[in-house]
Order: C-alpha cells, then sequence, then structure tokens
C-alpha cells in the first residue's frame, strides 16, 4: 500500500488525487469482505476505536461501528446522556478520558463547526498518538459521507475499472440545503478533485452565490489545495432547467437543525421548485444516478416515487458501500497509529 499522509481525517481539501485513489482501492477490497460469508477480518485486532457521537446518526456511527468490528478491532460508542457530560465534563476532556482508555481512533460527530480539529490539536498538544476522524462537524465537513459517495459514483461510471478520474467532465447537480450541508462541503472538495463540474441548485437563501468561490476562499486550517485542476462550481436556480445537462444528483435534506431562522417562505414553494419528482427527472434525457445521503424527508427534497422505484437511485447503494469505506479509513489511520 502507498504512503498514507494523514494522522487525522478532518476534511477532504487536503486529500491529493492519489490519497483518493487509496481510500477507493481499499474501501473496493474491504467490500469483498462484506460479501464473504465471514465478514470479518483480523486487520485491527488489539486497536481500540471509539465514537463520540454529541448528534444524532443512523448511517454514520452505526457503519463506522461495523466497520470497526468487521476489521476485529474492539469498540466504545459514548452515549451523550448517559455520560458525565451531564455533570460539567467538557468534551475536550470527555476525548482525553477515552484516550487515555488507550482508544487509538476517536470517530466524533459535534454540532460545532471544527469542533474534531479542535480536539485533534489537544490531543496532539498533550502527546497523544490518538487519531481522529470527523464523522460530521456543523455544516463544515462529513469526510467519510464525500468519499463514500465518490466511491459510489464511480462504481457506478465506471464498474470494471473502478476509476474515479471516470469523473472528469461530467455535470453533477447538487439540490438544496447547501449553505447548512457538511455533506455538499464535502462533495465539493471529492468530486472536483476528479474534474467534475458541479452544478448547486437551489433558491438564494440555501444556496448563496458565493459558493460558486468554494475551492479557492475554503482551504480549512490554511492548508495549501493539493490539486491544481479541479472541477468548477456553478449556480442554477431551477432544478428544471439545470436537470437536463446533468450526468448525476445529489438531493440534500433541509437541515432544519441548523437554520437559524426559517430561511423559506414555504415547504409547499420549496417542494414544488426543488423536490425531485419523476415528472422533473423526465426532463433529463439519460437515466442517471441518483444519491442523497440520508435521512430522507420524503417529498420534500425527493419524491418516493423516486426512492422506492426508480432502478437508478442509488440511496441504498450509499449506505452499503458506507461500511468499506469507512473499513478503510480506520485501516489506514490503524497504520499512522503504529509509527
Ligand atoms: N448521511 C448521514 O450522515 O446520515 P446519519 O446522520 O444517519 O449518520
Amino acid at each position: 500500500m502507498n504512503y498514507w499522509p494523514h494522522k487525522h481525517i478532518l476534511t477532504l481539501a487536503n486529500f491529493s488525487k492519489e490519497d483518493f485513489k487509496i481510500v477507493i482501492d481499499l474501501a473496493h477490497r474491504f467490500n469483498s469482505v462484506s460479501n464473504a460469508d465471514v465478514k470479518m477480518v483480523p486487520s485491527l485486532k488489539g486497536f481500540l476505536i471509539t465514537s463520540l457521537f454529541f448528534e444524532p446518526s443512523t448511517r454514520t456511527k452505526n457503519s463506522f461501528e461495523l466497520a470497526a468490528k468487521r476489521l476485529s478491532a474492539d469498540f466504545l460508542s459514548f452515549h451523550p446522556s448517559s455520560s458525565s457530560l451531564s455533570k460539567g465534563e467538557t468534551y475536550l476532556d470527555t476525548a482525553r478520558t477515552y484516550c487515555s482508555m488507550g482508544s487509538n481512533i476517536l470517530i466524533i460527530r459535534h454540532s460545532s463547526n471544527n469542533s474534531p480539529l479542535e480536539i485533534a490539536k489537544n490531543l496532539d498538544f498533550f502527546g497523544f498518538k490518538t487519531s481522529v476522524l470527523s464523522a460530521g462537524d456543523g455544516f463544515n465537513s462529513h469526510p467519510s459521507q464525500g468519499l463514500l459517495d465518490l466511491y459510489t459514483l464511480t462504481k457506478f461510471f465506471s464498474p470494471i475499472n473502478l476509476d474515479p478520474n471516470i469523473l472528469f467532465n461530467k455535470t453533477i447537480l447538487i439540490i438544496g440545503d447547501i449553505l447548512h450541508s457538511r455533506v455538499a462541503r464535502s462533495n465539493l472538495w471529492s468530486l472536483t478533485a476528479f474534474g467534475a463540474n458541479i452544478v448547486l441548485c437551489g433558491p438564494e437563501n440555501l444556496v448563496p452565490e458565493e459558493f460558486s468561490n468554494f475551492l479557492s476562499s475554503n482551504h480549512p486550517y490554511e492548508l495549501v489545495d493539493p490539486i491544481k485542476d479541479r472541477g468548477k462550481i456553478s449556480i442554477s436556480r431551477s432544478l428544471e432547467q439545470s436537470i437536463n445537462n446533468a450526468d448525476a444528483v445529489i438531493t440534500l435534506r433541509l437541515q432544519k437543525e441548523r437554520m437559524e431562522t426559517n430561511l423559506l417562505s414555504s415547504m409547499k414553494s420549496y417542494s414544488d421548485n426543488y423536490c425531485l419528482t419523476p415528472e422533473k427527472l423526465d426532463l433529463c434525457d439519460k437515466e442517471i444516478p441518483i444519491l442523497h445521503p440520508g435521512p430522507i424527508n420524503r417529498d420534500v427534497e425527493i419524491s418516493s416515487q423516486i426512492v422506492d422505484s426508480y432502478s437508478n437511485c442509488l440511496i441504498n447503494d450509499q449506505v452499503a458501500n458506507g461500511v468499506p469505506v469507512r473499513m478503510a479509513l480506520l485501516y489506514l489511520l490503524s497504520k499512522v497509529n503504529l509509527n
């Protein structure tokens, strides 16, 4: 395996094309474990992986747990409501407590932007070797989702060679609440890395014009972008007009928990314009793949007919692909841990 340079995985903004390909190739190898009779390998025997989810999750939390177990790691799961947070313990002290128990990897979901970075810096400062993996922080970053979406689209367009360069010059339409979406931000880094052009579609309140400059103005932690020739980002206010040119669509949930004020005049006008329905999908002359990171609000951002009956709806594939992708990430961080 090629050299893996990241002790912590907090963003995809610092991933090179080589880094993305390492994850995809390894995920594909681990995918065969998911399909084998004995769905377990001993790779992480003796490792302790801890999930610290301060926000709810179904897919990410459970697929990280399954990934850890399939790699034979020990797994600790933290539940905020029954933890010492209620006695006033901070999340930094909570993280250090689990490191002192010997956690090799902390998987962190939190509602605050950059909280996994703050934890990683704190652990580094105090000399812990523990790796931190963001499982979604505020609207900032959701690296494992960005990677599993890249893997899912690569598998769809290049099932034999599994080459993400197949995305070069493809148009990927991302519809909905971009402003509050960590998934969209991670997808912008992962998909443009291989030359996909992204059209962000939604009302101005949820898709501000500034997003067209996202790649040049959003380098977190003063990182230098390792990729010079990314795909472009453009903005559309009309789903009907933009779907015709799309090669794939990613629909997003309205993140009501992150909206400070009610940004929409009415839910009906939002879904009239931006809910992906069979009628709107018919405006595209190709059988394009449809993704959604979940959880879905049926008939708000995507119609039940598409979720349940459209053959290229890849929502279940995304969930299934999450397990081998997360196995790959845990495996790669376990190698850093040994150094
Ligand atoms: N896509 C995603 O992050 O889903 P969960 O909130 O269920 O983990």
